[in-house]
């Protein structure tokens, strides 16, 4: 039985990405920011949302641009810290050991030690309660060779990176891989005519099967996969 929890944005899980940017004399800060994804493949951009009273919400709004440096789970204490303590009193890198880099194509700094960084340029603003969100514009990705898969692109296994649980106040560490995004598809391809509920001799083009476009599939197709 569902039970109701109430108006709260519970979205599990959440990331916890660390927020670069300069302040007024040029002095790098950095966040912890978990209200945040991808918000749009063209341009490519991401979202995070602030509060007002973060030194960081200033920073962006002065330099234009941030930083999303994602933490490996060797760093859940200094990421805790740096979600802890604001950039007016501290200075994060100094207290932590962790190295600022100067973007060299936006006016941010990102974590050097962090295996993967995304450089923005802020695109939009919007005001929505709480929270402000901040839309950046992705300039470039800088990743670790190392936590880069067989294709070229970064491996969340080899990143390892922190993830939130927002109603816990929680940090975890990513599971196991399960298999590749449009797995159904190949499965599918494998396995349509082992359903018993399929028409003989369907004629389906197995390299173009989108999840739209399926009048075949019923619920005893996936029923089978799990038995
Ligand atoms: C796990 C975690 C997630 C957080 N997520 C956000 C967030 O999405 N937005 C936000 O405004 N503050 C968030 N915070 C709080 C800020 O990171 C914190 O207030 C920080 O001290 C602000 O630093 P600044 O004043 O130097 O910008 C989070 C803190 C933690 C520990």
């Amino acid at each position: 039985m569902k039970i109701s929890l109430g108006c709260k944005p519970l979205a599990i899980p959440s990331p916890v990405w660390v927020i670069g940017s300069y302040g007024s004399c040029a002095q790098p800060n950095i966040m912890v920011a978990s209200w945040g994804s991808i918000c749009c493949t063209t341009p490519a951009c991401v979202a995070v949302s602030l509060k007002v009273s973060r030194a960081t919400y200033a920073n962006i709004v002065e330099h234009q641009a941030f930083t999303v440096s994602v933490p490996s789970r060797d760093f859940l204490f200094e990421t805790d810290f740096i979600g802890n303590v604001s950039g007016v009193s501290v200075n994060k890198f100094s207290a932590t050991g962790l190295t600022a880099v100067r973007s060299n194509v936006v006016d941010a700094p990102y974590v050097q030690e962090f295996p993967l960084i995304m450089e923005c340029s802020l695109l939009h603003m919007l005001e929505i309660g709480s929270h402000t969100q901040f839309i950046g514009q992705v300039m470039d990705v800088k990743a670790e060779e190392e936590v880069l898969g067989e294709n070229g692109l970064p491996s969340a296994e080899k990143i390892s990176p922190l993830i939130g649980s927002a109603g816990e106040r929680a940090y975890y560490s990513i599971g196991k891989w399960l298999g590749q995004a449009q797995l159904v598809n190949n499965w599918l391809a494998e396995n349509l005519f082992t359903c018993e509920r399929l028409a003989d001799g369907a004629d389906i083009d197995f390299g173009n099967l989108e999840f739209g476009n399926l009048p075949l599939v019923t619920p005893d197709c996936f029923k089978a996969r799990k038995s």
